[in-house]
């Protein structure tokens, strides 16, 4: 079956490395022209130039998507290059401070809020005009496992998962009729950047070092080996397929069974 994917376009957030790279990267090796939006410039080049010098089409636009103008201006930059969005990809995301709900600082709920949540909500705001004008598209947010079981001494970045999972149910009914399809996908750990932290900062509200840590979460897995960066990219390379047109309103897991609902 074709994936319908070469010649594509794509925003993919937070893409200058860690699982968003590893999504910028696959919808490229299918033919899809992607525009990384990222804050980190010298990383966000550097996957840009990758995808370049490999045959594929990528620009990089430096891009904080807590902020509506500069949010605007990437969409206005990557219509400008490629002429259409067929596929956004909302993965930007942090996990802020780990330990007790009660003990989190004010400032943190603040950032967690708006770059896992809110640059969710203004890069879909931005994109979803041009795709009912397009009449199709896809959206995909990724969220986490631990956005549908929550996650002790992790809450507020569970919290803010859950919402751009539960996002999907609503935009999916909203956009349905113009033909595009709003989905999330759910995994479970990946050893980015994001998750050292997480092993870093979490492991001593558990009585544990960052490795029993890791241990501890990797032997939840069902499966002999863990997760990866490029297993979640083959599910969003799926999801932004033809192959998923009749795929709506869902929050597909991939965690090797450690959450099955
Ligand atoms: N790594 C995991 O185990 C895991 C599991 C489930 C879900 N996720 C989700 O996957 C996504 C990517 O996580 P990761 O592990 O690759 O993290 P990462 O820290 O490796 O990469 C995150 C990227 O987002 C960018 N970013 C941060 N703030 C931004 C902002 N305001 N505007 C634009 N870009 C910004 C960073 O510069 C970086 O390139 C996140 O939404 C995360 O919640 C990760």
């Amino acid at each position: 079956m074709e994936t319908g994917l070469n010649g594509k376009a794509a925003i993919v957030t937070g893409a200058a490395m860690g699982v968003g790279r590893a999504i910028a990267y696959a919808l490229a090796d299918e033919g899809v022209r992607v525009t990384i939006a990222d804050i980190d410039e010298g990383e966000g080049r550097k996957a840009a130039d990758k995808i370049n010098s490999g045959g594929g089409e990528a620009i990089f636009v430096r891009t904080d998507v807590t902020q509506s103008g500069q949010v605007k201006s990437m969409v206005e930059q990557a219509l400008s290059r490629f002429g259409r969005i067929d596929i956004l990809v909302n993965n930007a995301g942090i996990v802020g401070q780990q330990g007790p709900w009660h003990l989190l600082d004010e400032e943190n709920f603040d950032q967690v809020v708006a770059i896992n949540f809110k640059g969710t909500y203004l890069c879909s705001k931005a994109v979803v005009p041009h795709m009912i004008e397009q009449r199709g598209g896809k959206i995909i947010n990724i969220s986490s496992c631990a956005g549908k079981t929550g996650e002790e001494n992790n809450g507020v970045y569970s919290a803010t998962k859950a919402a751009v999972w539960n996002m999907v149910h609503s935009l999916s009914g909203e956009l349905g009729q113009y033909g595009i399809n709003v989905n999330a996908v759910c995994p479970a750990a990946m050893d980015t950047a994001l998750m050292e932290k997480v092993y870093r900062e979490r492991a001593e509200h558990f009585g544990l070092n960052p490795d029993e840590l890791r241990k501890k979460i990797a032997d939840g897995f069902r499966l002999p080996r863990t997760l990866t960066v490029e297993d979640a990219a083959g599910v969003v390379v799926f999801l932004a397929s033809d192959m998923a047109d009749m795929m709506t309103g869902q929050g597909v897991n991939i965690t090797g069974g450690i959450e099955l609902h």
